[in-house]
C-alpha cells in the first residue's frame, strides 16, 4: 500500500472520509437517502359545522377543517405534489355512544367527505382510519366488556368489518385499521372481498405502541375530552414500548392476514422497529410521525431552541433512512412548500 511519511503536520492516512464531504455537489452525489413528495401522506382533521378552520392548540399550523374546506385543501395538496391524505374526524360529543355507532353510518362525516374528495380530486389517494375512538363516549378504540373493564376484541372486530365496508363503499382507497385488535386485518379483508371491494387495500397499523406521543392528536379529535382528563391507557391492545420482538411478530401476523402495507407508529422513537421490520418483511413500510413528534419540534422552534426547517427535514430523513417507504406527517404540506421542486 502507498505510504507517505507521517510528519507532525500530516497524518499517514490513506483513508480520509472528508474527501467525499468536500463540496455540496460531491455530497449530493454520494447522498444515500432522499425524502420526496411521493413519500408523504398528509393527515387531516375534519369537523362538521365549522365556518373557518379551527386551530389545534397543541399543533401549530394544523387546524380542523369543515368538509368543504377539506375538499379544497385536497385540491391544493394534490397540485403541490402531496397525493395521499389520511382523514380523521372530530366528532360531536352528542353523536358518541359506548358502541361508537356513528362509525358505521354511511352518511357520516367521513364517508360523505370521501365521496366529495373523490368527486373533486379522483386521483387523490384517500386513507381512512378504521377504529372506534373518534366515535366512542369513553374514547377507547373498541367496545367495552360488560363490566367495563377492557375492550372486547371480537365484538370490536365485528364493528370494524362493517366500518371498513362503509368506507370502501364511499370510495376510500386504503382502509387503515389503527385499533390493534387481534384478527382484524383478516376479518376486514374478508368483509371487503365479500362486499365486492377487492381493490380496497389495507394499510395495517401493525406496530402501534401504547405511546404518550398521541396527546395532541387526542386534543385534535376530541377523544381525550370524551374519556375525561387523564391520558387514556390503551395498554391492553397497543404494544408495550419495551417490546421490539413482539412488535415484529404482530406485524408479520398482519402480513399473513392480508395487509398490503405495514405501519410503525410513532416513528422517531421507534426507528429500530422500522429498521427491523424493513428486514423482516418485503411489504411497503409506512411510518407515522405522530402528533407529539410534530408538537415537540414545533414547540422547541417557537422557543427559538431549534431551527424548524432543518429539524423537520432531518426528522423525516431519519425515518426514511431507517427503512420507511412512506411517511404520514403533519409536516407534509409545509415540506411540499419548502421543497417545491419535489426533492430535498
Ligand atoms: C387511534 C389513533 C391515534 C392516532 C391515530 N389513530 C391515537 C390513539 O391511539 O389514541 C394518533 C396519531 C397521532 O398522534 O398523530 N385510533
Amino acid at each position: 500500500m502507498h505510504r507517505t511519511m507521517a510528519t507532525p503536520d500530516r497524518l499517514n492516512l490513506p483513508k480520509r472520509m472528508r474527501r467525499l464531504r468536500r463540496t455540496p455537489v460531491i455530497r449530493g452525489l454520494v447522498n444515500e437517502v432522499r425524502v420526496s413528495l411521493d413519500d408523504l401522506i398528509m393527515p387531516m382533521f375534519v369537523k362538521d359545522g365549522l365556518l373557518d378552520p379551527e386551530p389545534v392548540g397543541s399543533m401549530p399550523g394544523i387546524s380542523r377543517l369543515s368538509p368543504d374546506l377539506a375538499v379544497q385543501e385536497c385540491q391544493t395538496l394534490f397540485e403541490m405534489g402531496i397525493k395521499a391524505v389520511a382523514l380523521f374526524p372530530c366528532t360531536e360529543p352528542s353523536v358518541k355512544d359506548p358502541q361508537g355507532s356513528e362509525s358505521v353510518n354511511p352518511d357520516g362525516l367521513i364517508p360523505s367527505l370521501v365521496r366529495a374528495i373523490k368527486a373533486a380530486v379522483p386521483a387523490m389517494v384517500v386513507i381512512c382510519d378504521v377504529a372506534l375512538d373518534p366515535y366512542t363516549s369513553h374514547g377507547h378504540d373498541g367496545v367495552l366488556s360488560k363490566d367495563g373493564g377492557d375492550v372486547e376484541n371480537d365484538a370490536t372486530v365485528a364493528i370494524l368489518r362493517q366500518m371498513a365496508v362503509v368506507l370502501g363503499q364511499a370510495g376510500c382507497d386504503w382502509v387503515a385499521p389503527s385499533d390493534m385488535m387481534d384478527g382484524r386485518v383478516g376479518a376486514i379483508r374478508e368483509a371487503l372481498d365479500d362486499a365486492g371491494l377487492a381493490s380496497v387495500a389495507i394499510l395495517a397499523y401493525s406496530a402501534k405502541f401504547n405511546s404518550a406521543y398521541y396527546g395532541p392528536f387526542r386534543d385534535a379529535i376530541g377523544s381525550k375530552r370524551a374519556a375525561g382528563t387523564g391520558y387514556l391507557d390503551k395498554g391492553t391492545y397497543q404494544l408495550n414500548p419495551a417490546n421490539a420482538r413482539e412488535a415484529i411478530r404482530d406485524a408479520l401476523l398482519d402480513e399473513t392476514e392480508g395487509a398490503d402495507l405495514l405501519m410503525v407508529k410513532p416513528a422517531g422513537a421507534y426507528l429500530d422497529i422500522l429498521s427491523r421490520l424493513r428486514r423482516a418483511s418485503e411489504l411497503p413500510l409506512v411510518a407515522y410521525q405522530v402528533s407529539g413528534e410534530f408538537a415537540q419540534i414545533q414547540a422547541a422552534a417557537q422557543m427559538g431552541w431549534l431551527e424548524l426547517e432543518r429539524t423537520r427535514d432531518e426528522s423525516l430523513l431519519a425515518i426514511k433512512r431507517a427503512g420507511a417507504d412512506l411517511i404520514l406527517t403533519y409536516f407534509a404540506k409545509e415540506y411540499a412548500i419548502a421543497h417545491a421542486a419535489g426533492e430535498s
